[in-house]
């Protein structure tokens, strides 16, 4: 058996990166385990999906008004309480602040729907689609101090095909993030990705 290393996601959406990293790390010697999640929503699908599996989660909401730095603050303490080796941005949709990116540097991803550096930010399905590229994907890369910047550890393409619009380009693109979230991050935790090849996306490691 090797090690299991501690993971927090940080998610504000409906959680279906963290369902499929719960998912892989349900399997027997399983090189990951989520001990947290911190959202910034109340009402989200990814807490609604932690209390459904007993995973902790703590809640850091940002009201209109709020001090940014406390804000901040707050999310570093709540992420520091879970004590956890791996970070992973699921679909958080705050910028993490100076203060927590530095405490977790080297220790914190985030998954983006496209090729990076291509369409970083919002709306990066539509960008794509806008643009007229033929092929995109997902990105998952270091969280560094600006917007979807970071070194990028791996990616997976996926096809533009004829008819596209922004829902079906991004629920495909969501079944290729499905995949390389956890491969990527059973990387990092030093384990080999132990699908058989033809199971296995198309990834730069
Ligand atoms: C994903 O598409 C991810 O790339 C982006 O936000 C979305 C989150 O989806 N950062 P979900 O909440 O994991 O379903």
């Amino acid at each position: 058996m090797g090690v299991t290393s501690r993971v927090v996601v940080l998610a504000s959406g409906q959680g279906s990166n963290l369902r499929a990293l719960f998912a892989a790390a349900q399997v027997v010697d399983a090189p990951f385990e989520i001990v947290g999640v911190v959202s910034d929503k109340h009402n989200c699908g990814a807490i609604a999906f932690a209390k459904s599996v007993n995973i902790p989660a703590s809640l850091v909401p940002f009201e209109r008004g709020d001090n940014r730095l406390v804000w901040d603050q707050g999310v570093c303490d709540a992420i520091a309480s879970f004590e956890p080796d791996w970070v992973v941005l699921a679909g958080f949709m705050r910028i993490v602040g100076e203060q927590t990116v530095r405490a977790f540097e080297q220790k914190m991803i985030n998954i983006h729907p496209s090729l990076l550096p291509s369409f970083r930010g919002l709306h990066a399905v539509r960008q794509a689609l806008d643009a007229g590229v033929r092929v995109t994907g997902c990105t998952v890369h270091f969280v560094d101090h600006d917007v979807d910047t970071g070194p990028i550890i791996g990616q997976a393409a996926v096809a533009v095909i004829s008819g596209d619009d922004e829902n079906s380009l991004q629920a495909r693109i969501q079944e290729a993030e499905h995949r390389l979230l956890p491969r990527t991050l059973a990387k990092l935790c030093g384990r080999d990705d132990a699908s058989p090849p033809e199971q296995r996306t198309l990834m730069v490691l």
